[in-house]
């Protein structure tokens, strides 16, 4: 009996321990109730604990209740290597490296949401392992010019093609119980005086062009997290730029995250208070010197803001309101019991590697079906290019990684070959031999002192000798190249690479050209090279995936998720001289006035609008099939403005191997009372077809398809009228065409 009563006290004993759990700790009530039960238990000096980082890339819970630290981690293609407290530099872990994925322009290549969810969920498991809260990534900045360093990073120059590109990213990553952090918001296009520009845009381009992706991220993604962007807008840095963090983020959009500022973005105490600005990170204030003791106590948003509280000049609400979206972030992230355990490194996420890396490659040309090699014939390939070699996953600024493993181009070619000393490799010119950031090196030596002319003598020397060609160059991720913090000064390809690609030409009619880059790059030898390869930086994976397509294991499938000019003066926003880039310096302060002038008139809407012929197309990307499209149909010739209209269009596998297409619907408004472009992309499908296989597509739209917003009134706008439905290959292949009316 007495053992019975015992028992019987010690579980009533244990209930009412459990009943004592207070609920911002107990994960069974409302996160919000959660939020305001910590609030009322926090002092104000603990709710601005919570707005600022403790270290380089972590900030504080509060230790006396128990809610723990949030941990971030760079970046969007993997899981950044750790770093010292407070310093940029390595840790020296050995448990840190990971998988590299395909750079963020390669997944838009792909133009397959389902890899977007792949990859989301790969990354997110490797962020989860290491026991990271927050995922500085993806980012969605437009792409502006070709010039901007960071491109490779972000999704296109379409803002519809990175809103649906960048949903699925999210949901994998958050699933993981780690916060995506949509950067770079907004309006930071470019690297060059990325701190000081400041964007002049009027707001109807800024809601068609730059905000649509962002928009998405969080109310179709449900992001967690935005991340504030270095530049100004309106001459307020957008880390506390009211009218974009409050009106319109957390405003218009109902966003209920936390804003992270970029790591240094946050430049005043008083704006940050009031303008947005949720969780600082990164600064470097007056009383921030390196090393300086206790110095993230002198983070604007940390002592500074407590001594504005308690005087009375900074509101209460809007502490609540920052602390209040800080905790909802902790709950959501560190403060989960449900989390799974991630994964790193995992044979699953490799191959999430290859075959991302596999559909996002993009054959530009393919003349006489040059492509793909047969390896069972063992041909004699030459690989020339320093980019055959490079590891390309160490630099490029904080996206760069130290990885477990990456295959090289060369290495996969001869991989996949029917007898590997039969490939062999000339270097072709020398680029950048540094293979180092912030302490992670490659540990390759490049160093070749040769001159140019003895590079591409032996090249071509050994070209003459080969059945097959395959030159692998392209940008890097050195300064000046694809990387943070500074632009390309040009289109041209750096290093001289024009001259070995010519030399080769003419001494082997079987030329493949691979271009590894984020960006795109001017190509006058064009017309002469049969075989032309957009293949990205694909990471770990990356010499499997380009060897996968040059050997036909894989079908290309990518499609350019950006405009390739011929010249930078086709490109929009070098077309009205320097106020519109780089920007033009005040006479008496380091900030920069950058107007966009072009307006919407982006990428291929400038391109088409204008009649300014490509090299490539946006949506341009080559198969090893043939593609027909049929007549696309209408479910309605006159649309009420209430109602959707289903186009459907056949599409058919008219070649002899399966492959896929992604059909594009782009939007004309016939007739307009205002500037709009000549098409805009407002719906694609990948289809995946057997040869003969004929499948029909079909997109359905509603009114804002048809829309453009009307700055003044301050809304989406729909003028009746004649619209047409365009099925299309790529912008600039359109096949068949519908006209439809709005009433
Ligand atoms: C960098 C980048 C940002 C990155 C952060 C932390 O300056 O702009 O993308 O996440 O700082 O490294």
């Amino acid at each position: 009996m007495n053992k019975f009563v015992t028992l019987a006290a010690a579980m009533l004993t244990a209930v009412a321990a459990v009943a004592q759990v207070p609920v911002y700790m107990d994960e069974t009530r409302p996160i919000d109730e959660r939020v305001e039960d910590a609030l009322s238990r926090m002092t104000t000096a603990e709710k601005a604990g919570l707005l600022h980082a403790q270290s380089k890339f972590s900030s504080r819970g509060v230790q006396r209740l128990g809610i723990p630290e949030l941990w971030c981690t760079d970046g969007p293609h993997g899981i950044r290597p750790e770093v010292l407290w407070d310093e940029w530099d390595q840790a020296g872990w050995t448990n840190d490296s990971c998988v590299a994925f395909p750079a963020l322009a390669a997944l838009a290549a792909s133009w397959n949401p389902e890899m977007s969810a792949l990859y989301g969920k790969s990354i997110g498991e490797e962020a989860r392992y290491r026991e990271k809260d927050v995922l500085l990534g993806p980012g969605v900045n437009i792409y502006r010019t070709p010039l901007n360093g960071r491109n490779f990073e972000y999704m296109g120059e379409d803002p519809y093609l990175a809103s649906r590109m960048v949903v699925p990213y999210i949901k994998g990553v958050q699933d993981n119980g780690v916060a995506a952090c949509v950067k770079h918001y907004a309006l930071n296009n470019q690297e060059l005086n990325r701190h000081t520009t400041n964007v002049i845009v009027d707001d109807r381009t800024l809601y068609e062009i730059y905000l649509p992706a962002f928009k998405a991220a969080v109310q179709d993604g449900g992001a967690w997290s935005i991340m504030g962007a270095y530049n100004l807008y309106e001459d307020r840095h957008l880390c506390h730029n009211t009218r974009l963090l409050k009106d319109i983020l957390k405003g218009e959009w109902g966003f209920d995250g936390a804003v992270i500022s970029d790591w240094g973005g946050v430049h005043d105490t008083s704006e940050a208070a009031e303008g947005g600005m949720d969780l600082e990170y990164g600064s470097w204030t007056n009383g921030l010197s390196s090393g300086a003791s206790n110095a993230y106590d002198n983070y604007y948003l940390a002592d500074p803001y407590l001594a504005l509280l308690e005087s009375g000049k900074a509101s209460e609400d809007e502490l609540n309101d920052k602390a209040r979206r800080v905790l909802r972030l902790i709950f959501r992230t560190a403060m989960r019991r449900d989390k799974p355990f991630g994964a790193l490194c995992s044979e699953d996420h490799y191959a999430a590697a290859r075959r991302i890396g596999d559909e996002s490659i993009v054959l530009l040309r393919n003349e006489g079906s040059l492509l793909p090699i047969d390896p069972a014939k063992s041909p004699n390939i030459l690989v020339v290019g320093e980019n055959a070699v490079k590891m390309m996953t160490v630099g490029g600024g904080s996206s760069s990684l130290k990885v477990q493993r990456e295959i090289s181009p060369l290495d996969g070619i001869r991989a996949m070959a029917g007898d590997p000393s039969k490939v062999k490799y000339a270097r072709g010119y020398v680029g950048d031999v540094t293979g180092e950031y912030n302490g992670v090196v490659t540990g390759q030596d490049l160093k070749d002192d040769r001159t140019p002319a003895q590079l591409i003598a032996e090249a071509v020397d050994m070209a003459r000798d080969a059945d097959y060609v395959i030159f692998v160059g392209g940008l890097n991720k050195s300064a000046h190249q694809d990387c943070e913090d500074s632009d390309r000064a040009g289109l041209e390809l750096p290093y001289g690479q024009d001259d070995v690609i010519r030399a080769l030409a003419a001494a082997n009619k079987n030329l493949i050209v691979v271009n590894v880059s984020g960006n795109a790059v001017a190509m006058p030898w064009a017309k002469d090279v049969p075989a032309i390869m957009q293949a990205w930086f694909l990471g770990s994976e990356a010499g499997n995936s380009i060897a996968d397509v040059i050997y036909g294991r894989v079908n290309p499938s990518g499609k350019l998720p950006f405009t390739f000019p011929v010249k930078l003066g086709d490109v929009a926003a070098h077309n009205f001289g320097e106020k519109a880039y780089p920007g033009i310096k005040r006479a008496d302060s380091p900030i920069l006035d950058e107007s966009y002038d072009e307006g919407v008139l982006v990428g291929y809407r400038w391109h088409d609008t204008r009649k300014v012929k490509p090299l490539f197309a946006f949506g341009h990307g080559l198969s090893y099939t043939t593609f027909d499209y049929g007549k696309i149909t209408a479910d309605r010739k006159h649309m009420a403005a209430g109602d959707s209209i289903t186009f459907t269009v056949p599409v058919t596998n008219t070649g002899k191997v399966a492959g896929a297409e992604t059909v594009q619907l782009y939007i004309s408004d016939s007739k307009a009372s205002v500037l709009r472009p000549a098409k805009e992309l407002k719906g694609f499908a990948k289809v995946w077809l057997e040869p003969g296989e004929t499948r029909d597509v079909t997109f359905t739209i509603g009114k804002d398809a048809l829309s453009y917003f009307d700055a003044d009134r301050h809304e989406w706008v729909a003028e009746p009228g004649e619209f047409k439905a365009h099925a299309a290959a790529s912008a600039a292949d359109v096949r068949s065409t519908v006209a439809f009316h709005l009433d």
